[in-house]
């Protein structure tokens, strides 16, 4: 129930955060560069063929930069779980392969979420508690909504095993248990475009 709550609070926040930013721009008369503040993308992660797994996740621009990605999933193992964007926005193989490989915009290798070298969408391992439960909330400064690093229209899976953050071009995480794309979400507010 309280993530729910959270959930709803934060989108309450980020949704007064968006209309302060439209406030500011409206005033301007010159249009200013592609600015983030304001939008959000949400992906409802669906369980693969044998999977019980599902989520939802809400990405918002961060006000010191990069992407804050919160949300929960269910119906995992116990255990951690390796945690990506993968390239391609399409969950439709019943394994998730239709997803492609880790989301590389800069032609790095695997790796954990602070270290050098790393994927855009190595986002490290996510914990499930003995429920199967699992959350995240993190601000990652390696996605963006526009540009090259830009998270939309990507997908995000879980797989079944923990991501070793080594082995190479998959972090052998195993099997791909969740998978949902990543799709942008246009303001309530109706002038927004
Ligand atoms: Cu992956
Ligand atoms: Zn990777």
């Amino acid at each position: 129930m309280s993530i729910t709550r959270n959930t709803l609070a934060l989108a309450g926040i980020c949704a007064m955060a968006g209309l302060g930013v439209q406030v500011v721009r409206a005033q301007q008369t010159t249009a200013p560069a592609a600015a983030p503040a304001g939008k959000t993308a949400v992906a409802k992660i669906m369980p693969t063929q044998g999977s019980n797994t599902r989520g939802e996740l809400t990405f918002t621009p961060d006000p010191k930069g990069g992407v804050h990605i919160v949300g929960s999933f269910t119906g995992l193992a116990y255990g951690e779980h390796g945690f990506h964007i993968h390239e391609k926005g399409d969950c439709s193989a019943p394994d998730a392969s239709s997803a492609g490989g880790h989301f590389n915009p800069d032609n790095m290798k695997h790796g954990a979420r602070d270290a050098q070298e790393r994927h855009a969408g190595d986002l490290g391992n996510l914990k499930a508690d003995p429920y199967g439960m699992a959350r995240i909330d993190i601000v990652d400064q390696h996605l963006s909504f526009d540009g090259p690093n830009s998270i939309i229209g990507k997908a995000v899976i879980l797989h079944e095993k923990v991501d070793d953050f080594t082995t190479q071009p998959t972090g052998n995480a195993g099997g791909r248990v969740g998978c949902g794309v990543i799709e942008a979400k246009t303001a309530s507010s109706p002038s927004s475009k």
